[in-house]
């Protein structure tokens, strides 16, 4: 039955095995018979992932395929589904393949759990076989990974860290995550501190690091391994800092591309990023959160923090829909007589599990800082340090994460926003 397909090794895509690869400029075409899996390849084509890519779904199945290609070119990839009987679906491949570019990838989306079948359409030059029904997820892992080479380097983990507010503990708490991260994980990690002016993690780690963020940012068009590798600064065996406040004589534009090509070269090389946010809104921050593999969002549990919390995680929820929820982390709870909302009523309005709860240690937070030291090292023995550490494993993927929410008080107020 040859030419049939030009032979493409089968992907083996690592489905739901760590972060999933951005897809390239492609052009997509799906043929579809079902409109479940329609509904399935069109919620993929508008993932982040695929932002890049260039997605077209129409009904019709392999036949309508075989009718376009006879007077048009291919293009870079085709998703045909089809629910017909082995024989004919071998026939309709076969016609197919007599209308497909050499370079055109094709993927089959069929009905029939055959391994038999599927070991004969790989053989055909078919790139992957797919039982429906078929997840987006799944999907985008499954394109994702028939663009990325067999030598790729493995792709890093982006956990951008973002508070609710100004001053709630997002940048310490991505600090000391990163840290523990590194040490126990024993992966390179590296911190973006995108908090150009008054960033603190150069601070935290008692350093006087040079402006490598802001080279970065202001010519991203340098931005490559080499570049980054000279900006990087050192923190520990395995982690590195990218970052050190401009100061404020400078003016600073961030362009939502520049972070993009930052993230993208250092995905490369490093499988673990911390992006430290700062509390500011700006296209380039909601660009930041929406492509990160998680977002930690710290609030204290006050009202103001639970409005942004809520606003910043549906934004989230309803733009990633095939990701993960945030990570949501109370901080500085215990606050000697400040009237708190308490966690479980947080939950509620947010719509997102507590994930951690830290309390309030002036003291500790206060010697840490003062010292130069990750609070980690400093108070090794604290509560605070204790959820820091389960924090941070459980974002290092080493652990699921788990619900930590407490405490039950109703407060009216609270009640009624998380009502919508
Ligand atoms: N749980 C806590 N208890 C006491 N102080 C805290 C706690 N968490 C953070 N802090 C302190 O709050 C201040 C603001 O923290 P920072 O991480 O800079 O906040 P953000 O990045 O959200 O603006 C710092 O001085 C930090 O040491
Ligand atoms: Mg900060």
């Amino acid at each position: 039955m040859s030419p049939e397909f030009e032979s493409h090794k089968p992907s083996y895509a690592r489905v739901g095995s760590g972060p999933v690869a951005l897809v390239p400029r492609v052009n997509i075409q799906a043929f579809c018979e079902s409109p479940e899996t329609a509904e399935s390849i069109q919620v993929a084509f508008a993932d982040r992932r695929m932002a890049r890519a260039h997605g077209t779904v129409v009904t019709g199945g392999i036949p309508a395929a075989v009718r376009l290609y006879q007077t048009q070119s291919t293009p870079n990839l085709l998703l045909v589904e089809s629910d017909a009987p082995r024989d004919v679906l071998l026939a309709d491949l076969a016609s197919l393949a007599d209308v497909c570019q050499p370079d055109t990838k094709v993927v089959v989306i069929g009905r029939l759990n055959d391994v038999i079948l599927y070991r004969d359409l790989i053989r055909r030059g078919v790139s992957e076989y797919i039982v429906a029904p078929v997840t987006p997820l799944h999907l985008i892992e499954i394109i994702s990974s028939l663009y990325r080479s067999e030598k790729a380097v493995p792709i890093g983990r982006v956990i951008a860290f973002v508070g609710a507010k100004g001053g709630v503990g997002s940048s310490t708490i991505a600090h000391n995550c990163a840290w523990q991260i590194a040490r126990s994980v024993d992966v390179e990690t590296t911190i973006i501190d995108l908090d150009l002016a008054y960033g603190t993690a150069a601070l935290d780690f008692n350093l006087d690091a040079s402006g490598g963020i802001i080279e970065a940012i202001a010519e991203p068009e340098r931005v490559d391994a080499l570049l980054l590798d000279r900006l990087l600064v050192r923190l520990g065996a395995k982690l590195s800092l990218l970052g050190g406040s401009g100061g404020v004589d400078k003016d600073f534009i961030i362009e939502a591309h520049a972070v993009e090509i930052i993230l993208t070269a250092l995905r490369a090389t490093v499988p673990i990023i911390v992006v430290d946010v700062p509390n500011v809104w700006a296209p380039w921050v909601k660009f930041t959160l929406l492509h990160a593999d998680q977002v930690v969002l710290t609030a204290e549990p006050e009202l103001a923090s639970l409005r942004n919390t809520r606003a910043l995680a549906d934004m989230l929820k309803a733009a990633r829909p095939n990701d993960p929820p945030p990570t949501l982390v109370l901080n500085q709870v215990g606050v000697p007589k400040r009237p708190e909302i308490a966690g479980a009523d947080f939950r509620k309005a947010v719509g997102v599990d507590v994930a951690a709860v830290i309390p309030f240690e002036p003291q500790n937070f206060g010697a840490a800082l003062n010292n130069g030291k990750m609070l980690l090292d400093m108070v090794p023995r604290s509560k605070a340090v204790e959820v820091l550490r389960r924090l941070a494993d459980d974002l290092s993927g080493e652990k699921p994460a788990k619900s930590a929410t407490s405490g039950s008080s109703l407060i009216k107020k609270l009640l009624v926003l998380g009502k919508k």
